[in-house]
């Protein structure tokens, strides 16, 4: 087994084991796609990706987290989707869309405006009000933060309807894959870890109740979202933090989530706020795919490495040692949209420009012959 060989989730075949990751471009205006997102999207799909995935989309406006975020909580934000959608799959890769709510962590400023609240400056400076955020209890995510207000048993029913709308959109939108986003500190991630979850009622406390409001998002999804589709689901499969969320409470969670209906945990870590010296993160090449690969032995299920990941041999490896079923690269690919012909390239698989696009590919090849002639390569 290896990078380029394909895996088939449910009826979806993914060409390769290369994943790009969600980014954030901070750049949708009212959670709108633009032609920032065909262009950027677009180029990891002629890069060679199995599987490209749309940034952090909220599914409804105050669960952004700032104002720039995507969404896709009306149905007029579907239409520049599935002209993106549509060129992904032309170019033979697959179309996945991260679903997601910020909680306590909305209303912040983009990262080059600080990653700090929102506030009344940010009126005067571009016109971006601060919002009401919401989350399981009213703790802020750290100090200087919004306070969130707490959610009702309502809120928390009309959350659940508001992921399932938006699933429903993604398929009219013409994804095939969908990832709910429950890592890093947002919405659902404040709602299974103990650190940021205070509730005392059925959705606070024990394991179980921490995690049910993930596991009924789920099931709400699976409603919508065909059967012969894959569904992923981002954690944070460890807070790094001494009595918060650890790595057997994931196992036992995805253990869960696969019995609810998600295909493939994607094993991310840390983000739910406090001081960050409190987190203890051992970062270093591909530090999370060791979780990647213990969530995979021990709750039998699929799972996506990431994190720190951007040499072809360290993906191939991840890959050849079973510790992951896909590996998702992020700011690799803001480098070099085209790492993944690369990739195959170094590992020997593409040795003639054969898995390029011919518009490209014919005139590289042509030119590597050149040189090789003229003795200026070997
Ligand atoms: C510009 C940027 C935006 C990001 N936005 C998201 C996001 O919307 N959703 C998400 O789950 N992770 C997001 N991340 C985290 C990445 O998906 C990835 O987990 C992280 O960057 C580690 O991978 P890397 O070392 O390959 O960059 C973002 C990362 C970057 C660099």
């Amino acid at each position: 087994m290896h990078l380029f060989n394909s895996l088939q989730i449910r009826d979806v075949s993914i060409p390769n084991r290369i994943v790009v990751s969600p980014m954030s471009q901070y750049i949708s205006k009212n959670g709108y796609a633009n032609d920032w997102h065909f262009a950027h999207l677009s180029r990891f799909a002629l890069g060679g990706a199995g599987l490209v995935f749309t940034e952090a989309t909220a599914v409804e406006e105050r669960g952004r987290r700032t104002h720039g975020d995507l969404g896709l909580w009306e149905n007029g934000q579907i239409e520049e989707l599935v002209r993106l959608t549509s060129f992904i799959k032309q170019q033979g890769s697959i179309a996945g869309i991260q679903l997601a709510h910020a909680g306590r962590k909305a209303s912040e400023r983009r990262p080059w405006h600080g990653e700090t609240p929102v506030d009344e400056e940010d009126i005067e400076l571009r016109d971006e009000a601060p919002w009401q955020s919401i989350g399981p209890g009213n703790k802020p995510y750290a100090e200087g933060w919004h306070q969130p207000l707490q959610m009702t048993i309502n809120d928390i029913e009309q959350l659940k309807q508001n992921f399932k709308d938006a699933a429903r959109r993604s398929l009219d939108a013409g994804f095939d894959v969908i990832e709910i986003y429950a890592a890093h500190g947002f919405l659902l991630h404040q709602f299974y870890s103990p650190i940021a979850n205070t509730r005392s009622d059925e959705y606070g406390g024990s394991f179980d109740n921490r995690i049910r409001l993930s596991i009924e998002v789920v099931e709400e999804i699976r409603l919508v979202w065909p059967e012969n589709k894959p569904l992923f689901f981002r954690l944070s499969a460890t807070d790094w933090i001494e009595g918060g969320w650890e790595i057997n409470d994931t196992i036992e969670f995805a253990k869960k989530l696969k019995e609810a209906g998600v295909d493939l945990i994607d094993c991310s870590s840390g983000g739910i706020g406090g001081s960050e010296k409190q987190q203890k993160i051992p970062l270093g090449p591909a530090f999370q795919a060791p979780l990647a690969k213990e969530v995979r032995e021990k709750a039998d299920i699929l799972t996506m490495a990431v994190g720190l990941i951007w040499q072809a041999q360290s993906a191939n490896e991840i890959i050849e040692k079973e510790s992951a079923d896909l590996v998702a690269i992020a700011r690799e690919v803001l480098s070099n949209p085209n790492w993944p012909l690369h990739a195959a390239q170094e590992l020997g698989i593409d040795n003639d420009f054969s898995l390029w696009k011919p518009q490209f590919g014919w005139w590289l090849n042509k030119r590597e012959r050149l040189l090789r002639r003229l003795g200026l390569k070997d």
